[in-house]
Parts: structure tokens; C-alpha cells; sequence
């Protein structure tokens, strides 16, 4: 099928380098109004930076944005608001101290009278009318700093929503989100394409891509690959675009359990909605928490790393019973968390990669109590080759590195930790399918190595691939404990969302 109508928007030959990269090199791409239009590639591609040129963020130095015929420059993301243009940024744009409405309004007050002032009521019902539209239930009122992050994904989400728009952008928009949310994200989406606006889609979900994508745009170290129909194109193609060679097996599981037991939680309880957990891990395993956003599954792993108190039951490592007042108690036990909000909880954004990872022990990179600066980039590089992380990555501030390159850093941190049961949360939300591998790589390198591995993944695919067994969490509560091998998707997915029988979560 060819689309016989002009671009609504064109983008020809845009380039855009920060220091030491060449993020965007001449990329060319149309987008129609009412395509579904699906940019793809590995962490540090450069999606987000053409996203953000579109959006005004970032200025291109040479090439055009012409929009339906006429070329245009943003000073300013206002500016590409006017020309209708929505976005949903990777990283949070939302205020943590006010409310969903505000948030919502920001920058764009609604104003009843000079005399009367904000007309708050107006903008109430207006975020109200929108939640409605999401099918999503929030209270208006709600401060945003209370919100989980896929909630907070979804205001981000109902922000962009508030403007009139003829292009929205979405960074990454599922990547905090569970199957529940996603599917209705999809149908939203799919309607707001058929109403004829044009979505520019990023995310590394490639199954999701072909489930709602028209075309497929493949970036590469910061040029455009090629841009094809996605009917035209299979999966495994589009990996190979992004990343140059084929991949081989895309689960790598290898099975290192011993008998020997690592952790024992027995009937664990907390405030935050832990209720009555026990199981145990043997050393060598890894443990999959299956369940919807919000099932208790990060607060099971807060409990384990001492961030939240139990007002009831024990743990045991290694046969000690242990007492974790706070983080540091688990760290000192030998239990590391990679966390699934890295922004908030897991980088020290202004410091530089090496030094984000060797934080975990700094004491033994000390040298007559003096930080051993060569010591501590040899540390850094080590990760960073062995988890393929940007080089430059090594002496910039971490805030630069792209998203996926992020998570990394985090998990290289906790590998130089050398804690003996590691907790990942989402460890492969919104990284690319070649990183993806490659933390699979990790975990069964961790394993054979007699470390212990808690997966939490809203991945199911990659849950029941990876895990040994599974523990399916509904309502803080551990409703099933199985092989992960005798479990089916089906299975998992409708005792999470507690729909047995009927199939549909
Ligand atoms: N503000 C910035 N300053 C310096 N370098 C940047 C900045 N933003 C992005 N970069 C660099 O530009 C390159 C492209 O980054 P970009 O964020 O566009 O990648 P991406 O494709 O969105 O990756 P991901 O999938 O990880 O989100 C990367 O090398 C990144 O480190
Ligand atoms: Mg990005």
C-alpha cells in the first residue's frame, strides 16, 4: 500500500552530535497522519534525540523539519506544541510534590478571572475527563509522589494526552507498565491512529511493535537504517537491523541450582502490603516474582533489602537468621537490589560511570585511604566491556548515558559488589534486545558462579523463560510456587491477574 497524501511531517537529513558522539547522522523519515510509525534500534541509537528534535528539546545543526510542506525551527518544545505536537518522555517530566491535575496543567494553568485566579475546578474535572476517556481511576487530587511508577507513567502519559495534538511522540511508553495497562495503552493508541493522528512510537518491545506498528524505522549508531512497512518485515530481521548480526538464542537459560539453600523467608509481613510470604532459594537458582504492577512483588524485594521494616516473620541466609534495619544491614548480609526506578533509587547522576560502580566497595578500591583513581577506572572499564556499556559512558556524568546504558551501570555496580543474592527488579525495562542477552548472560554467569537471583519481570516471556521456579504474587500474598518449566503463559498470566477461568485479565 502506498500513501498516495504528502507527510504530515518530513524530516530530512537531521544531524545532531553532543560532545564525543554523533548522536543523529542525516536521518530521513516521513510520518503520515493516522501511522502507527515505530522507531526501533539499540540503547544509544539515537531515538530519544530525534524524538526530542521533533519536540523542540534539541536543536538540530543541519537538516529540515518541514511540517505538512513548511519548513519549521523550534527555539523552544512550546513552539512544537503549537504545531501539535505531543510528547512522552522516556525519563519523567512530572512534578513529585503536586497533584495529578497540576501536574497535568503545568505550565498551562487554566485561568477563570484576573479577580478569581486558577480556575482549579476546571482543570479537576478536565484531568477527570481524560482519566475517563484512559478508562484509568485516579483521584485528581492524588500527589504524584505517591503514586507507583506505573501510575506515574500513566499521568505522563495523560499529560501529553491533554493537548490537542497532531503528532504524538511516546518514549518508551510501556515500559513501566504492566500487561493490563499495556493492552489498554495499545487500544488507545489504535483509536487515536484511526481518528487520524500520527504516533511516533520508541520502545524495545519488538512484539508489541508488531502488534500495533504500520511501519518500522531502524536506527543504527545515529543513522537511519531503513524504514519499512511492518507487515513486509519479520521480527528477527528488524534485530538484525539494530544490531548488525543475528542473535542466536534469544533466552540463554542455563540451570545452575545445587541443593544448598541461600534464603529462607518464613511468613513475612510488612506495612507496605507484604502479606504472610514464605519460600525459600537455593543457592545457584533464580527465583522468578511473576504479577501485575502493583502486586507486591518490589515491596517483597524492598523487605529482603532492608528498606522496608517486617512487622512480622524472619529470613535466614546461609542458615543465619539476619536483621535488616536498612539497606546498609542488607549489603553487609550480602543481598544487592537492582531497583526498577534507576532514576530515583539507582544512579548518582552527576557521577561518572566508573565511579557509579565502584561505589558499591569503595573501601576496596582505596589506597592508603585515598579513592586509587586508576584502580577505579580499571574497575569501571572491566564492567563496562564486560556488560558492553557506551565507552564514553566511563568519564561523563551518568545523566548523559542513554536509558538502557543506565541500567547497566546499575548492574555492573552490584556485580562489583559481590553480594551473594541479588534482586533484580524489571532489570531489562527499556533495554535493547542485544543488552537484553546480555544480562541473561550475567544471571547465568552469577548463578554458576553460586550466586542467588530473584527476578521480578513484567516480561513474562523472559520470566517463565529465565527462572527456575516462580512465585506468583497476587495482593502481597504468594498464591502458587511452580517450575517455571511447568508453567504456561496462559497459567501465569490469568492466576496473576486473578481471572482463572475466564482468561481475560
Ligand atoms: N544531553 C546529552 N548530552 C550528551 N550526550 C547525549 C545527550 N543525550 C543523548 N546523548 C548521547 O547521544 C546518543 C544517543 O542517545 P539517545 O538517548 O538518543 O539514545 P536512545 O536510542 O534513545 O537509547 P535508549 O534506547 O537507551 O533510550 C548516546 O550516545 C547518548 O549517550
Ligand atoms: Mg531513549
Amino acid at each position: 500500500m502506498k500513501n498516495t497524501k504528502p507527510p504530515l511531517w518530513e524530516l530530512r537529513e537531521i544531524s545532531k552530535a553532543f560532545p564525543g558522539v554523533q548522536a543523529l547522522d542525516k536521518v530521513s523519515v516521513s510520518i503520515f497522519a493516522g501511522e502507527i510509525l515505530a522507531l526501533v534500534g539499540e540503547n544509544g541509537s539515537g531515538k530519544s534525540t530525534l524524538a526530542k528534535c521533533l519536540a523542540g528539546v534539541h536543536q538540530p545543526e543541519s537538516g529540515e523539519l518541514i511540517h505538512q510542506g513548511e519548513p519549521v525551527e523550534f527555539a523552544h518544545p512550546f513552539e512544537a506544541r503549537e504545531r501539535g505536537v505531543a510528547t512522552i518522555y522516556q525519563e519523567f517530566s512530572l512534578v513529585p510534590t503536586l497533584s495529578v491535575a497540576e501536574n497535568i496543567f503545568l505550565g498551562r494553568y487554566v485561568v477563570k478571572s484576573k479577580l478569581t485566579g486558577i480556575d482549579w475546578e476546571m482543570m479537576r474535572q478536565q484531568t477527570s475527563e481524560i482519566l475517563n476517556t484512559l478508562s484509568i481511576q485516579f483521584d485528581p487530587d492524588e500527589v504524584v509522589r505517591d503514586l507507583s511508577v506505573a501510575e506515574q507513567q500513566l499521568i505522563e502519559i495523560t499529560k501529553a494526552m491533554s493537548v490537542d495534538s497532531t503528532l504524538l511522540i511516546m518514549d518508551e511508553p510501556t515500559a513501566a507498565l504492566g500487561l493490563a495497562e499495556t493492552r489498554q495503552l495499545h487500544e488507545l493508541i489504535l483509536r487515536l491512529a484511526d481518528q487520524g493522528q500520527a504516533i511516533l512510537y520508541i520502545s524495545h518491545r519488538l512484539d508489541e511493535i508488531f502488534q500495533i506498528a504500520d511501519r518500522i524505522t531502524v536506527l543504527k549508531d545515529g543513522r537511519c537504517i531503513d524504514t519499512q512497512p511492518a507487515s513486509s518485515l519479520e521480527m528477527m530481521e528488524v534485530v538484525r537491523m539494530m544490531i548488525g548480526f543475528d542473535i542466536g538464542q534469544h533466552y540463554p537459560k542455563e540451570i545452575n541450582v545445587t541443593s544448598e539453600t541461600c534464603l529462607e523467608v518464613d511468613h513475612i509481613s510488612t506495612e507496605t502490603g507484604v502479606n504472610d510470604v514464605s519460600f525459600d532459594i537455593k543457592v545457584g537458582e533464580v527465583f522468578g516474582l511473576g504479577g501485575m504492577v502493583g502486586a507486591g512483588r518490589t515491596e517483597i524485594a524492598n523487605a529482603l533489602f532492608g528498606l522496608d521494616r517486617l512487622t512480622e516473620g524472619s529470613i535466614k541466609l546461609y542458615g543465619e537468621p539476619i536483621q535488616l534495619s536498612n539497606p546498609a544491614d542488607a549489603i553487609h548480609a550480602g543481598i544487592g537490589l537492582v531497583p526498577e526506578n534507576r532514576k530515583e533509587d539507582g544512579l548518582f547522576f552527576n557521577f561518572n560511570g566508573s565511579l557509579n560502580i565502584t561505589l558499591s566497595r569503595l573501601s576496596s578500591i582505596l589506597k592508603w585511604g585515598f579513592l586509587n583513581l586508576t584502580q577505579e577506572h580499571q574497575t569501571g572499564k572491566y564492567y563496562f566491556e564486560k556488560l558492553n556499556i557506551t565507552s564514553s559512558g566511563l568519564e561523563r556524568s551518568a545523566q548523559f548515558l542513554s536509558g538502557g546504558n543506565q541500567q547497566k551501570v546499575v548492574i555492573a555496580r552490584w556485580l562489583f559488589s559481590q553480594a551473594k543474592l541479588l534482586i533484580f527488579d524489571e532489570p531489562t525495562q527499556g533495554v535493547d534486545i542485544g543488552a537484553k542477552i546480555e544480562v541473561y548472560r550475567v544471571i547465568n554467569d552469577l548463578t554458576s558462579q553460586g550466586y542467588s537471583v530473584i527476578l521480578i519481570s513484567s516480561d513474562y516471556l523472559e520470566l517463565l523463560a529465565m527462572s527456575d521456579r516462580i512465585a506468583i504474587v497476587r495482593d502481597g500474598k504468594i498464591l502458587q510456587i511452580s517450575p517455571a518449566k511447568e508453567l504456561t503463559e496462559y497459567e501465569l498470566l490469568s492466576i496473576a491477574s486473578g481471572a482463572e477461568g475466564n482468561g481475560n485479565g
